[in-house]
This record gives C-alpha cells, sequence and structure tokens, in this order.
C-alpha cells in the first residue's frame, strides 16, 4: 500500500505500464522475490521521459543495487553511456552479472565503493545524475556530485518523500526520526539552492528533480 498516492490511482497507473524488454521483467521479479528495493514503476516511467526530453550523454548514479535502474534507463537510448557506483558486495556482484549477460558492457560501468569516497575520484561531466542510496546521506551525495554535473543538468533524487513520512508526523515511525529530519532539511536545501529550480513530485516514493539554472 502507497501513501503517497492512493491505492486505486497507483493500480491504475501501474496496470499501464509497459516492461521495455524480457531481463528488465525478470529483473523485477527476482528484486520483489527477494526484497530488493528498486525504482517503481511508475519513477521508471517517469525517468524515461526524464531521459527522453533530456537526452543525457553521461549520467551518473548513486546506488546500483541489482542494476535495474541503469538497465532500464540505459533501455531509453543507445547513445547513453552510465556511471553507476554501489556500496554492497552482493549487489555489486549481481548487478555485474546482470549488465554482462544483458550485453550493456561497458555502457554501464559500476564502481564498487562508498559514493562518499568515489565521488571525488570520478571525472565530469554527466549531464544527468540519479540519487537512490542511503537516505541520510543525500546532502552529501548532492554537494559531492554536483560537482560533476554540466550546465543545465539535472540531479534525480528518488524516495525522498520516504513512505510520506518526509511530509508529516503522523506516518513517521520513530526509529526512522533521524533519517526523516535529514532528508526535510535536504528538501528545504535544494529547494532553496540559488543554482537549481527543484519540483518535488508525488511519484513512486516520491522524487525531486533539480536543474541546474545553467
Ligand atoms: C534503493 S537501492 C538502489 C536501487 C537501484 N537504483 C534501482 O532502482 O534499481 C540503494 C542501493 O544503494 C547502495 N548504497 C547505500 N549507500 C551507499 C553509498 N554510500 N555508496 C554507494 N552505494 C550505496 C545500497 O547498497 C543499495 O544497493
Amino acid at each position: 500500500m502507497s501513501i503517497i498516492i492512493n491505492d486505486l490511482v497507483e493500480n491504475y497507473i501501474d496496470g499501464l505500464y509497459k516492461c521495455k524488454n524480457e531481463f528488465l521483467k525478470d529483473m523485477r521479479a527476482f528484486a520483489e522475490q527477494n526484497n530488493i528495493p528498486i525504482i517503481t514503476k511508475d519513477t521508471e516511467q517517469f525517468m524515461s521521459i526524464l531521459l527522453t526530453i533530456h537526452r543525457p550523454r553521461r549520467l551518473l548514479e548513486i546506488g546500483t543495487a541489482i542494476g535495474y535502474s541503469a538497465m532500464s534507463f540505459a533501455a531509453t537510448s543507445d547513445e547513453l553511456e552510465i556511471v553507476s557506483i554501489e556500496l554492497g558486495d552482493k549487489m555489486y556482484d549481481l548487478a555485474l552479472k546482470n549488465i554482462a549477460d544483458a550485453g550493456l558492457n561497458p555502457r554501464i560501468k559500476v564502481i564498487k565503493g562508498d559514493a562518499r569516497e568515489v565521488l571525488s575520484n570520478i571525472n565530469p561531466e554527466f549531464d544527468m545524475i540519479f540519487i537512490d542510496a542511503a537516505k541520510g546521506q543525500y546532502k552529501l551525495f548532492f554537494d559531492d556530485s554536483q560537482k560533476l554535473l554540466s550546465p543545465k543538468g539535472i540531479i534525480v533524487s528518488d524516495n525522498v518523500l520516504y513512505k510520506g513520512m518526509t511530509a508529516s508526523n503522523e506516518y513517521l515511525v520513530k526509529r526512522k526520526r533521524t533519517i526523516v529530519k535529514r532528508m526535510r532539511e535536504y528538501l528545504k536545501y535544494i529547494s532553496n539552492h540559488p543554482e537549481y529550480e527543484t519540483a518535488v513530485l508525488p511519484i513512486g516514493d516520491g522524487i525531486a528533480v533539480s536543474v541546474r539554472k545553467g
């Protein structure tokens, strides 16, 4: 059940979703069976539209998991190159296997490590950045990765409404207090950032789209 949007509306929108290929279909099923969080169907669809409009040549992703989102982004254009960062050993190995099986080497390169360290050793520049890792670290990821962003580039932050908890204490689970506090500070920060125009959208678990004014 979703708190961000009404269940009936969510199910209706999901019913309109069409998977781009068999690899992605199998990977979504695998993620569901193994409780691995990947982008929701509506987030995937929204990202496809954004990628089709913006046409980035290089995209940086923070948080690869099994490689699902990176592979779905790659399916929008043969020209797109992706660099994705993943901390977990198991996720990294699964992502490499999935990417190789789908023949997406070397268009998708996965770097193993903590994004907080890896980001200072990556060459610019990226036309789009997708942040989808530890929610308490988003400000850090934003500040460090935006140095690698091209003028008029876009930063998309996923899961920013965090099951509604960011928006209202009514949904707040006590043990998530610190992460939620940080996410609220993050949204305030990017919404008031002088170099970016930001919209927070109730898609999936909440998406923030920040466009560099250039
Ligand atoms: C929500 S999952 C990513 C899902 C993926 N983007 C998708 O939609 O298919 C978040 C991933 O970020 C990774 N992660 C968390 N903190 C990280 C960090 N500091 N640096 C790199 N990866 C991190 C986790 O290991 C996890 O696999």
